[in-house]
């Protein structure tokens, strides 16, 4: 099967917007850096990457007669939101696991946010002591057979919508919506920058681009993801493996190569969901610079990647950047004592 063939539920508004940041690219002095909003593409609860990945999930989940999505993230989770804002949508319910993957000492960490405006939409959020991991929880698993007990029935979608078979396939498409855009813009991207922690969002792309390259002529370019997790060897395994399966879901017709998996360390800090120097800067920065907001999870870090490689000269002065903007600012709530 091709990409184009698996069913797609819509969620968003259409390809995600384009634009150049040129007051940062001239500050930075180098490349040409443009980004691309996933935070401002869906009318559904301020977007993110969840969404675009959800749209080829609901199909699925609604073939299977499911009434009640089941999902998991941390306290802040943006995914979660995401999962709620789509049942809503569709006129399902929610059931949402929330774990302490962030030891955050924010008075109001599990009441503003991501978690607000889950409960706002009407969701079952569950709190959970559990600490920081994608893997099969006991917590995810007690909530799916409390669904089936009470006579619902439902949808386990995982951490990120990441570990599943059709984890990556949003982003693939996002791969082939960039070749348009390119195409309307007359720009080509031959690098891009991405925040990456459960993993399906810089796998997509990677099998995406692989496949534009492989089966419609397109020209190869870096996927740079910028780990978040400050679990380099995990994050790395889980996006060559989705990144993987992706491939051969999408027929690719060839096995992808370990150089097309990269995953840098070094802006994570010592811990996932703690801003460390480098965030502040970058948030700063983009914020002053930009008029656009980042937060200090998961962009606020893949920013600050993007401008050392690029103050580095690790990406070169002639390039064309993108930046993936993935979402994420709602938490940014939780995180008052270090922004004011
Ligand atoms: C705002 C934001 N950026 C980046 C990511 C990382 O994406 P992925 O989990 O697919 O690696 C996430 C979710 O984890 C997110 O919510």
């Amino acid at each position: 099967m091709a990409l184009a063939d698996f069913p797609r539920h819509p969620l968003t508004f259409g390809p995600s917007p384009v634009h150049p940041v040129n007051r940062l690219s001239d500050h930075l002095g180098g490349p040409r850096i443009w980004m691309k909003r996933e935070d401002v593409s869906s009318a559904l609860a301020f977007g993110g990457n969840k969404t675009r990945k959800l749209e080829y999930l609901v199909p699925d989940a609604l073939a299977k007669g499911a009434d009640t999505l089941v999902s998991i993230g941390g306290v802040q989770s943006n995914h979660t939101r995401q999962v709620a804002a789509v049942a809503a949508h569709l006129g399902l319910q929610a059931v949402l696991v929330q774990e302490r993957w962030v030891d955050w000492p924010d008075p109001v960490n599990d009441r503003v946010g991501n978690i607000l405006l889950s409960r706002l939409m009407g969701a079952d959020v569950r709190l959970s002591p559990a600490g920081f991991g994608i893997g099969f929880k006991s917590s995810w698993k007690q909530a799916i057979s409390d669904v089936e007990a009470s006579g619902g029935t439902p949808y386990a979608i995982p951490a990120g919508a990441s570990d599943h078979p059709l984890g990556g396939l949003g982003f693939a498409n996002w791969a082939h919506e960039v070749a348009a855009q390119e195409r309307e813009l007359g720009v080509f991207f031959d690098t891009i920058v991405v925040c990456a922690v459960t993993g399906s969002t810089q796998a997509g792309m990677i099998a995406g681009f692989a496949d534009l390259e492989q089966n419609f002529g397109g020209r190869p370019r870096r996927v740079i993801g910028i780990d978040a997790s400050a679990k380099i060897d995990e994050t790395r395994e889980q996006v060559g493996r989705i990144a993987r399966n992706t491939a051969e879901v999408i027929g690719l017709g060839r096995a992808l190569r370990d150089d097309e998996v990269t995953v840098l360390e070094g802006w994570a800090g010592d811990d996932y969901g703690i801003p460390v120097e480098s965030t502040d800067e970058a948030m700063r920065l983009t914020g002053r610079l930009e008029g656009v907001i980042l937060d200090p999870v998961y962009e606020g870090k893949s920013m600050a990647g993007l401008i050392d490689l690029v103050t580095s000269g690790a990406i070169p002065r002639d390039a064309n950047v993108l930046y993936a903007h993935l979402g994420g600012q709602p938490a940014i709530n939780a995180y008052s004592g270090r922004y004011h």
